[in-house]
């Protein structure tokens, strides 16, 4: 990844896998052991599964990057890690990894991730944000969503900032990495049996590993 996408916006890092990142990515899902994930997610989408990181490969060689980027943009963190020197340098580690595939209609509601940092990388989107956003439904809306992701920026009770991603096919490779606790939903489409699959996981910090079948984790201390 090029390293002017580390330095822009504060709230995602917004990059462009390489073909050979995306390759990776596509082998993992084609050996997926089709362990469904949806009870451990907000989607009311037709399927999600585990798949597995073989050899640690893409945190090595994507996430890793993205993780310590962003960890170290907060003052505090630089401050403890490298100037007093009284916190260790994080370990981080992709806990969870998992596609969705989802079908015309169906939706992701508003909601967070569990761990510190979390992203969504889209590998098939099967329709356009123009097309779909003159759909009836949305063409005379101030708000026209049909197909979007979307951020809801904003924390406890205060004021929430939307962020829309408009998607469409030259999006597929595109990853939106994020930290786990901020909101963000994804708006159904139309007019296609084609499915769309994106894959999404969670990065934890400094805590106890568990393994289980879903591999949820205890709470961090
Ligand atoms: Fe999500």
């Amino acid at each position: 990844m090029p390293d002017e996408i580390f330095k822009k916006n504060p709230i995602k890092i917004d990059s462009k896998l390489t073909e050979e990142e995306m390759n990776f990515l596509n082998q993992a899902i084609l050996e997926s052991d089709n362990l469904s994930f949806n009870s451990q997610l907000a989607g009311n989408i037709s399927k999600s599964e585990l798949i597995i990181d073989k050899d640690n490969w893409f945190y090595e060689n994507v996430l890793k990057r993205c993780a310590e980027t962003m960890y170290f943009r907060d003052w505090n963190n630089h401050y403890f890690v490298h100037i007093e020197k009284t916190v260790p340098f994080p370990i981080f580690k992709l806990q969870n990894l998992w596609v969705n595939y989802q079908k015309q209609h169906e939706f992701n509601p508003p909601h967070a991730h569990e761990g510190i940092f979390s992203f969504v990388v889209f590998m098939k989107i099967p329709t356009h944000w123009k097309e779909q956003h003159a759909l009836p439904i949305s063409i005379n809306s101030n708000s026209p969503n049909a197909s979007n992701f979307q951020f809801l920026l904003g924390r406890g009770t205060g004021p929430v900032n939307l962020e829309s991603i408009s998607l469409s096919p030259e999006d597929e490779g595109r990853m939106l990495f994020f930290p786990a606790w901020v909101c963000h939903q994804v708006f159904p489409f139309y007019g296609t049996e084609e499915e769309r699959i994106t894959l999404s996981g969670n990065i934890f910090k400094n805590n106890i590993f568990v393994e289980s079948d879903t591999k949820r984790i205890l709470p961090q201390t």
